[in-house]
């Protein structure tokens, strides 16, 4: 749980977005967050209060008038560490803007001091019209962040243009980011993941590839952003959905993915290489297919640069480097050898047993660095990647 006793407020305007601050509203009370809702009287209009008051184990607001609340505004206003405004209509930012007060939301809005985070959400031709456009640069200017809204099918319709809210998965790990930012070492540093496997060709239809699913680079990525970080991720082939947030550089081959690695190398602070790149490429790659007509096929393998060692002596000074080491016995030795010969500051070591690793949900990591050895409990790939960022964070 990231959000462990954090205050966060949801203020929730009248659009049809708002049904979507429900799922938001739980998941911030999943991650252990205190959450107040407050609602304008047109959100009401839409998502009854108990609906929230059930979500979120707290009483919904709506009112600057209900009894033994009379300065709730102020309490509220300075006691949370984000106000979340999903979805923002243009009217409330308008509202806001303007400095008006004739609700309880507003009212909060013009005594907080703390950081803003707004989701707008409406029509597109409301959202591109020049009366909104300039109160969203009014707010900017005052240092409230927004995310989306984005293009996509709107309530009215289909529509290319900006107008839809983001979806709350990504709203939340924007209050992620924004509530963890300012307590944690990785906020503005540039941080470097690889993620998946690399394939390498035996003819154009053909490859060598492995069973990583970079599900777990992924996680870290996410995690890294949710800090504060500037992540840049280079993945291999997957299925997976890039992470929110992140800058992605696709690869393929082990030679692209040394490609990529050079070219983010010199602003990376930090260096994650969760990547499980092809160890050996077909020493030719054929031009055609080749047929099974052929009989049998011997492949001479030819090994690929070890990407993480050629990285060493063209590190940004001061960066930090991870390496992953995959094992199936004699880990904790193997893993010793590796921090040394590859020049890391730490090593996550993931034996290779039923529950843990490439293909699954979840991981069972082993931490080795000169600070010593520690064995983390089986968890899920995002758990697995905030023990790893603690670390890292001990280390920087
Ligand atoms: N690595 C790399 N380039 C490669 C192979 C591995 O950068 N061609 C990186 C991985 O991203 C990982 C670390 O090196 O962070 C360790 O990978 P692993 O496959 O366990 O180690 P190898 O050095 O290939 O050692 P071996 O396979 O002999 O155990």
């Amino acid at each position: 749980m990231t959000l462990t006793g954090r205050h966060v407020l949801l203020g929730v305007s009248g659009g049809i977005a708002s049904y979507k601050a429900c799922t938001l509203a739980r998941r911030l009370a999943d991650a252990g967050a205190v959450v107040d809702v407050v609602l304008t009287a047109s959100a009401a209009e839409f998502v009854r209060p108990v609906t929230f008051e059930a979500l979120v184990g707290r009483p919904a607001l709506g009112s600057l008038w209900d009894p033994g609340r009379a300065l709730a505004h102020i309490a509220l206003a300075r006691d949370s560490a984000v106000a979340v405004l999903a979805p923002a209509t243009a009217n409330l930012l308008a509202r806001a803007a303007a400095g008006i007060a004739d609700d309880l939301l507003t009212a909060i809005l013009l005594a907080r001091t703390g950081p803003v985070l707004a989701a707008p959400a409406m029509n597109d031709a409301m959202y591109a019209h020049p009366a909104t456009q300039a109160n969203l640069a009014i707010l900017a200017a005052r240092g409230w962040r927004f995310v989306g809204p984005v293009p996509g099918p709107l309530a009215e319709g289909p529509s290319d243009r900006p107008g839809r809210m983001s979806e709350p998965e990504e709203i939340f790990l924007e209050i992620e980011r924004a509530v963890r930012a300012p307590a944690s070492k990785l906020a503005g540093k540039a941080v470097l993941v690889t993620a998946g496997p690399t394939r390498e060709a035996l003819d154009p239809i053909r490859v060598l590839s492995n069973r990583s699913s970079g599900r777990q680079g992924f996680a870290l990525a996410e995690a890294a952003f949710a800090r504060g970080a500037d992540v840049t991720l280079v993945a291999g082939p997957t299925a997976l959905t890039p992470p929110y947030g992140c800058r992605v550089d696709r690869v393929d081959s082990t030679a692209e993915l040394a490609a990529a690695v050079a070219r983010h190398l010199p602003s990376a602070d930090v260096l994650l290489m969760a990547a499980a790149p092809a160890d050996f490429r077909p020493a030719t790659t054929d031009a055609k297919k080749r047929t099974r007509a052929a009989g049998d096929l011997s492949l001479t393998l030819a090994p690929t640069p070890d990407v993480l060692v050629g990285t060493r002596d063209r590190r940004k000074p001061g960066a930090l480097a991870v390496g992953f080491a995959y094992e199936t016995d004699d880990g904790e030795t193997n893993a010793r050898a590796k921090l040394a010969a590859k020049g890391l500051d730490l090593v996550v070591l993931n034996l290779a047993e039923e529950g843990a690793g490439a293909e699954g949900e979840t991981n069972r990591l082993t931490l080795v660095s000169a600070e010593g050895v520690t064995a983390g409990p089986l968890e899920t790939k995002r758990q697995a990647a905030e023990r790893v960022l603690d670390a890292v964070e001990r280390l920087l």
